[in-house]
């Protein structure tokens, strides 16, 4: 599933072509991997089941059994109550059985990309209730860690709390406000939003601290360290102070941020950001470790 990134650069100078090259240079050689040439101009291709290998089911299966063992205590109730029903435990799902459940449930339904897909095309998913799941799967030596978006990843991580109203409203909101923040030069405050809440957010519940976000949903070791290690700080969501914090690509997070609720998210974030973007265009951005004076290391769960 290597795609080999310079046949498409060469295309003429399209949007997407843009796009392919940036990829490509970004994977140093176009190493990045995820087979663009059926893609049509949504990014959107079709989930070919029947070319996934029992070998590939396997790793599924181990990758999924690894992860719910760990959930219990750790990750937040809907998501384990929606995980369940999804019923996706015995190998790569198919994309369509979930999305007509999720249909039924939410309105959202999921499409099928090859990979990274442009910010724009991202957010224009998003907000059409559409929620893109990469079709490849890792290799079995990227077991425990691996650098991009694959299908156990978004599918696991990501789809089951779109079964929760809520956040699902609020991930459609995200979408809108993506496609607001390109024209308000505010994408980078946004990305930071996203990065920690939906990929590395942190709930309080009655029964303590549990994990929201996909990317802890789909480690099997941040899911323990963001709830129990000491070194990270875990500090009260507040929606100008993400967006103003740096966070860390190459290593577990040295903040987490958290929510009371998904009500809290999606009120928090449903307000007019554009008098925020502008003040923050002014201000320095802060260190991923930052505890400002104001603020309370809440500590381990
Ligand atoms: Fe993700």
């Amino acid at each position: 599933m290597n795609a080999d990134l310079t046949d498409l650069t060469h295309a003429p100078d399209t949007e997407q072509a843009r796009f392919l090259k940036s990829l490509a240079e970004k994977s140093d050689g176009g190493s990045l991997r995820g087979d663009y040439t059926h893609a049509d101009a949504d990014y959107v291709v079709r989930q070919d089941c029947a070319a996934y290998t029992p070998a590939q089911h396997a790793l599924w299966r181990d990758l999924y059994a690894r992860q719910a063992a760990l959930l219990p205590g750790r990750a937040c109730d809907a998501f384990i109550a929606n995980l369940a029903q999804m019923e996706a435990a015995d190998g790569i799902p198919d994309f369509a059985r979930t999305s007509a459940l999720l249909s039924a449930a939410t309105g959202w339904t999921l499409v099928a990309v090859p990979g990274l897909v442009p910010d724009k095309t991202f957010f224009e998913h998003l907000a059409a209730r559409r929620f893109p799941v990469t079709v490849w799967l890792r290799e079995p030596h990227e077991f425990d860690y691996i650098v991009e978006p694959d299908v156990f990843h978004d599918f696991f991580g990501h789809v089951p709390l779109l079964f929760d109203p809520v956040f699902a409203d609020h991930l459609q909101q995200y979408g809108k406000g993506g496609l607001k923040a390109m024209r308000l030069n505010g994408l980078t405050y946004l990305a930071r939003l996203y990065w920690y809440t939906i990929e590395f957010g942190l709930i309080e519940t009655a029964e303590g601290l549990r994990a929201y976000g996909a990317g802890l949903l789909s480690s099997g070791g941040e899911i323990e360290q963001c709830l129990r290690s000491a070194i990270p700080r875990r500090i009260a969501f507040n929606a100008g102070r993400v967006m103003r914090t740096l966070y860390k690509i190459d290593s577990y997070q040295e903040s987490y941020f958290v929510i009371r609720s998904f009500e809290q998210l999606f009120a928090d974030t449903a307000p007019d950001f554009t008098p925020l973007y502008a003040r923050l265009q002014t201000q320095a951005a802060l260190p991923a470790n930052t505890l400002l004076d104001t603020e309370v290391d809440r500590g381990p769960a």
